[in-house]
């Protein structure tokens, strides 16, 4: 019950004191110029014109636990050639990049999140060169491959850790942290799933190593340069096939000690590096796991051109729990305030209800489809990367078998179909499906034009076709319910205005538009959704322009004919 214990910390801090300071409306999260401090390096990639250094932040991502996605080859479990097959869906889904949970060999003692090898593909998976097809037919698409980085430790099976405890002389074994005695305490009590002893005696070595999780994943020194440009050399491997970015595991541990166990400044230091890394070629992106209060997760951001390109924003998952339970949009305002609106310019986030780690929110939604289309609105019409997390589109919700731990309750086989496997494998899939998936899956939906699949399309679709979306300006505007959330977003050449209900009761709201953009303007606001029209805005209006919603109901409105 992780989930409930962060969305209860999350509350707290809103009620007690994080005080939504001053909303700077003019800041611009758009990408910055280039210009000659730019870090691209000039003898490499950078120098191609034909390159998209910002590629990602209009995209709308797909995380896949590709175990759970398509099976080929019929022994229940998903791999690469079923993710082959299934990219049409996806490109038609609208969705621009998958990010992939690890693929990499592993003993599995964390779901892939355990490395074996930097450099190979699991062979449950596939090969590599299923890998380097699944890039072409990808990129052919227009959809790019982002891998799971997981550099804070590696599996115990990883060659690197097997050299490292070989012996105290080997030259990788201070490639991890050892210890004759513990030198600190990090643990996490909100991960008990890792355990709570942190360090392990290694009877070859007769010392102990330490691993912030389970002990057969053991940290990475990054005190050890030979290691830092290992790391580095991986990530280079990865970029040299085509892949497009790294999501970077646990990134805020990199490197902990007596003074700091997350958020060291070394770790800053070294992420920097890593940054020139992609920089190198111009147009591969990193986006940070990193957890910690709000102002330290900005500071991963660096100046907004000279760290991670995006952090995945953890506050404001925890405002969408707040709020969807308090039926009140504040603790996403706040959140937006305390982390987005105070970006350095150029720096973004990814957004996300789901991952591989949460309940799946339409669990939490009670398997309700107006619910889940109202919550949905609100990730994809916030500015930054939207990350959609496989099945959430067809309402999948969350399976009950454990195979490695609590979290596979979200990592269960994608619903493709009514038959008894869900159509992802001709045999006995690897865990048990999730209850629902008889009414909830792509074959049933996709006739439906109001089920929640269809829904995604659609807005999916605005959110490709009207970038400011992703990148605009973001406002929030005063609404006289507490139900009602409204935003307006802004760029150059196009506006957008979202109002949400987030109430299972209809509401009948008016919205005070005077200090926007819109206040001085004259016309019929269109909502991009349904095509309905809303009343007359003019400079009368302006100031207590009404809007009435059906329950979770949600508007995403064009000015027409000023
Ligand atoms: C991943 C988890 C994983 C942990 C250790 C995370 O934050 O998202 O799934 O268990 O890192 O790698």
């Amino acid at each position: 019950m992780k989930w409930f214990l962060l969305a209860l910390l999350a509350l707290s801090a809103l009620i007690c004191g994080c005080s939504s300071g001053d909303v700077n409306n003019d800041d611009d999260h758009s990408a910055p110029a280039d210009d000659d401090t730019h870090a691209v390096d000039d003898d490499a990639a950078g120098d191609d014109d034909t390159l998209n250094p910002d590629w990602y932040r209009t995209a709308t991502f797909m995380q896949i636990f590709l175990r759970s996605f398509y099976d080929s080859n019929g022994d229940g479990i998903g791999d690469l050639r079923g993710l082959i097959v299934k990219l049409p869906y996806l490109a038609e889904l609208g969705i621009g990049a998958i990010w992939l949970n690890p693929i990499y060999p592993s003993p599995f003692f964390d779901s892939g999140y355990d490395v074996a090898d930097y450099e190979a593909i699991n062979p449950d998976y596939g090969t590599l060169d299923d890998f380097r097809e699944l890039l072409d037919r990808a990129h052919e698409l227009g959809i790019r491959i982002v891998m799971d980085g997981v550099f804070n430790h590696s599996s115990w099976e990883n060659p690197w850790f097997v050299e490292s405890r070989s012996s105290r002389d080997n030259p990788k074994h201070d490639w991890y942290v050892w210890g004759d005695e513990p030198l600190f305490d990090c643990h996490d009590p909100l991960e008990p799933e890792f355990g709570q002893d942190r360090w392990t005696f290694d009877e070859t070595v007769g010392q102990y190593y330490y691993h912030f999780f389970r002990e057969q994943m053991p940290d990475l020194n990054y005190e050890n340069a030979d290691l830092r440009e290992a790391v580095k050399n991986v990530v280079r491997f990865w970029f040299d096939l085509g892949v497009d970015g790294f999501r970077l595991d646990a990134a805020h541990l990199y490197y902990q000690d007596a003074e700091y166990c997350w958020n060291h400044p070394k770790t800053h230091a070294f992420l920097k590096e890593l940054r020139q890394v992609a920089d190198e070629y111009g147009d591969r992106v990193f986006v940070g796991e990193v957890a910690g209060a709000p102002e330290k997760v900005i500071e991963y951001l660096g100046d907004g051109r000279d760290e991670l390109q995006a952090i995945i924003n953890f506050n404001l998952t925890y405002g969408f729990y707040a709020s969807y339970f308090l039926h009140t949009p504040w603790p996403i305002e706040t959140m937006m305030d305390l982390t987005y609106e105070r970006f350095p310019p150029g720096g973004t986030h990814a957004v996300y209800q789901s991952n591989h780690d949460f309940y799946r929110m339409f669990g939490l939604l009670l398997g309700d489809d107006d619910w889940a289309k109202m919550t949905s609105v609100v990730q994809l019409t916030l500015p930054g990367i939207a990350f959609v997390y496989y099945g959430e589109e067809v309402g999948m919700t969350n399976g009950h078998e454990v195979v490695v731990d609590y979290r596979d309750a979200a990592r269960t086989p994608m619903h493709w179909d009514a038959s008894p496997t869900a159509g992802f494998t001709t045999r006995e899939p690897w865990i048990a499906l999730a209850p629902n998936h008889a009414t909830h899956n792509v074959a049933v939906e996709d006739g439906d034009p109001h089920s929640l699949l269809n829904h995604y399309r659609r807005v999916i679709a605005i959110r490709n076709a009207r970038p400011v979306l992703a990148e605009g300006s973001y406002t929030p505007v005063v609404a006289d319910s507490n139900h009602v959330f409204a935003d307006l977003r802004q760029s150059a050449d196009d506006s957008l205005l979202v109002v949400i209900n987030f109430s299972a009761k209809p509401q009948e709201a008016t919205l005070d538009l005077s200090p926007t953009s819109w206040g001085g303007r004259v016309g019929t606001p269109r909502d991009l959704y349904s095509g309905a029209e809303l009343p007359h805005l003019d400079a009368f209006s302006a100031a207590a322009y009404p809007v009435s919603l059906p329950a979770y109901g949600f508007v995403i409105l064009e000015l027409v004919g000023d």
